[in-house]
């Protein structure tokens, strides 16, 4: 899985996973690795044999084909840490567990340094293997191969035993002694050295087509793990002799088989023909089929899921902000709240000063009491649309809101039209990530309350600590109660009057408001009927039915405008802090 796709596993999981599916199968089925691209490949691809799926357990990261992508021969050229970085870069995108070639391992204090730095990335085993620096990769029949003398090896051998910390990280022992042409009896004299100085696992290797002294040494290998009491996997390599299968290979006695340098070689050879390809057409066309697909590419990296959150993101931009209008107030008789003035401005300018800042486009005004004083004002601006409900005088604002039901589909924001407010508090909601998340403030609890008007209270199944004073946030929490009648000693916080709704929130909301519209006759929650519903009636509804509703604690940054009082309490602000511009004409 790419890092996008992220699939965590920790280093310790990912280590002792390699143990585990030997233990568990008997065999683990190695696929070389050497770019995060190719770990991708090698940790995705499955198969379906006999009916059932397969798919290796594990990645090999090759001194050959790590030193190949650099364009670099396989001779200890590549140093440690620049290996460690193309294990880093696997691991970084991928959950399965590694055997990493270690070469000769170097000098001992180098061993140490790579079997620790292996080991705390979550690598599960180290082949190391008995030729003298610097080697010269295997697979060559004309290189001159020498080997460690086998004291020194094995001491090697121990002082890797010594410094791991985990029992499950394997030191595999790699016997040379076929590919230097020793022999059989050398191999084995080497391999009881190693087993005495307690190694994990013996690899023993061939670069011959048909092996015999390899299956000769197996065979001599279980006699050994008897004489010495115990018996460490076997790995096999099977570049050369690769016509036995990885269940012959496992009948002779083998646990880990590795395709070693596969993938590296099928690029290899991909890349240059369709390079040839593109230089004899004079155009790329013809190599289409040869290659994959971009989109595929950017699937296997994860870059959908980049591309599909900033799709997300610039549709969460476009949701409409909807403000309930229509109503008549009992204090501003002669007009639509949305047209108090405060200062030189209108509640609405304030209100689509916010929704611009906050980056949103479109405010959707449902107009009803004095309905007709918006369009002088608002009629021809861009952002601003209409909706109306005719039926305002004999119905509450949940029902003017779902006036502008068709507008909701994918999600929205709800302001009352009576409410000042910064930008930051329609950001924080747009962004909460919950389906229906209502903007609360606890700190009412510390004002004086005129009786003038009832506070829309909340009670949330864990109260916000507003008395403590964090460089946190305070976090989403669940609202179980809201409404009127709460009493103000049981309640947490009060509702503002500014709520989103996802595109799923949106959904229930639409139908469970269309289902209600048939069947609720009489009394609603507060409401003594359905048809006077408030939208807290809703939302307690909502949250009865069992869906969660959020609340999402402002605790400054608004106000609303119920009296001639807090219009000049909002003015003596706004001039205070310059928040008086140009009104609309
Ligand atoms: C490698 O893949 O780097 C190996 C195996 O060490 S071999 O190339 O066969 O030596
Ligand atoms: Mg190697």
């Amino acid at each position: 899985m790419s890092i996008s796709n992220h699939y965590p596993v920790t280093p310790a999981e990912r280590l002792s996973a390699l143990r585990k599916v030997i233990d568990k199968n008997g065999f683990a089925r190695v696929i070389e690795a050497h770019s995060g691209l190719s770990g991708i490949i090698a940790e995705t691809v499955e198969s379906e044999v006999d009916g059932s799926v397969v798919e290796y357990d594990a990645f090999w990261e090759s001194s050959l084909t790590d030193s190949a992508t650099k364009g670099l021969p396989d001779a200890s050229i590549v140093g440690t840490e620049s290996r460690l970085h193309t294990i880093n870069e696997i691991l970084h995108v991928t959950r399965k567990p590694m055997i990493v070639d270690g070469d000769t391992g170097g000098e001992i204090p180098n061993f140490e340094f790579l079997v620790t730095s292996l080991e705390r990335m979550g690598v599960s085993s180290v082949i190391v293997e008995d030729k003298a620096y610097p080697k010269r990769n295997s697979l060559d029949n004309s290189a001159s191969q020498s080997l460690e003398i086998p004291e020194k090896f094995a001491e090697k051998i121990r002082a890797g035993k010594q410094v791991t910390l985990s029992d499950d990280f394997l030191i595999v022992a790699r016997l040379e002694s076929l590919i230097a042409g020793t022999g059989v009896e050398d191999a084995l004299q080497r391999a009881q050295m190693y087993l005495e100085a307690g190694v994990d696992g013996i690899m023993i290797h061939s670069n011959k087509r048909d092996p015999d002294d390899l299956f000769a040494f197996v065979e001599a290998y279980k006699s050994l793990c008897q004489k010495v009491g115990r018996s460490p996997i076997l790995v096999s390599v099977p570049t050369t002799y690769n016509q036995y299968s990885e269940k012959d290979l496992v009948k002779s006695g083998f646990n880990v088989i590795i395709h070693a340098n596969q993938l590296l070689r099928a690029s290899h050879k991909a890349m240059k023909e369709v390079a040839a390809q593109i230089l004899e057409d004079g155009r790329s066309y013809d190599a289409d089929s040869q290659v994959s697909p971009v989109k595929e590419i950017f699937q296997a990296v994860g870059f959908d899921r980049i591309t599909e959150a900033d799709r997300a993101r610039v549709r969460s931009l476009r949701i409409p902000v909807i403000v309930p209008a229509a109503g008549k107030d009992p204090i501003f008789s002669d007009r639509p709240k949305s047209m108090i003035k405060v200062g030189g401005k209108r509640v609405l300018d304030f209100q689509l000063e916010a929704v611009t800042k906050a980056g949103l486009k479109r405010m959707l005004i449902v107009r009803g009491h004095e309905g007709a004083q918006f369009n002088q004002s608002y009629g021809n601006n861009e952002n601003i649309t209409f909706r109306d409900n005719p039926e305002f005088g004999e119905n509450g604002l949940l029902h003017s809101l779902m006036c502008a039901s068709e507008d909701m589909g994918d999600g929205f924001l709800l302001m009352y039209s009576d409410i000042l407010l910064e930008h930051e508090i329609l950001s924080r909601l747009a962004y909460s990530g919950k389906d229906i998340v209502l903007a609360v403030d606890s700190t009412y609890k510390y004002h004086t309350h005129e009786v003038d008007k009832l506070l829309d209270l909340v009670v949330t199944k864990k109260a916000f600590s507003p008395g403590l004073r964090s460089l946190r946030r305070s976090p989403l929490t669940e609202i179980v109660r809201i409404g009127k009648q709460v009493p103000l000693d049981t309640a947490d916080s009060e509702f503002i009057g500014v709520a989103y709704f996802s595109e799923d929130g949106a959904k229930a909301l639409q139908q469970m408001y269309f289902d209600l519209v048939k069947q609720q006759k009489g009394e609603f929650h507060e409401s003594p009927l359905f048809e006077s519903a408030s939208f807290t009636d809703m939302i307690q509804e909502l949250s009865d039915r069992g869906f969660p509703i959020h609340g999402l604690e402002v605790h400054q940054g608004w106000r609303e405008i119920h009296t001639h009082e807090d219009v000049r309490l909002a003015e003596t602000e706004a001039a205070e802090f310059d928040l008086i511009a140009t009104p609309q004409s």
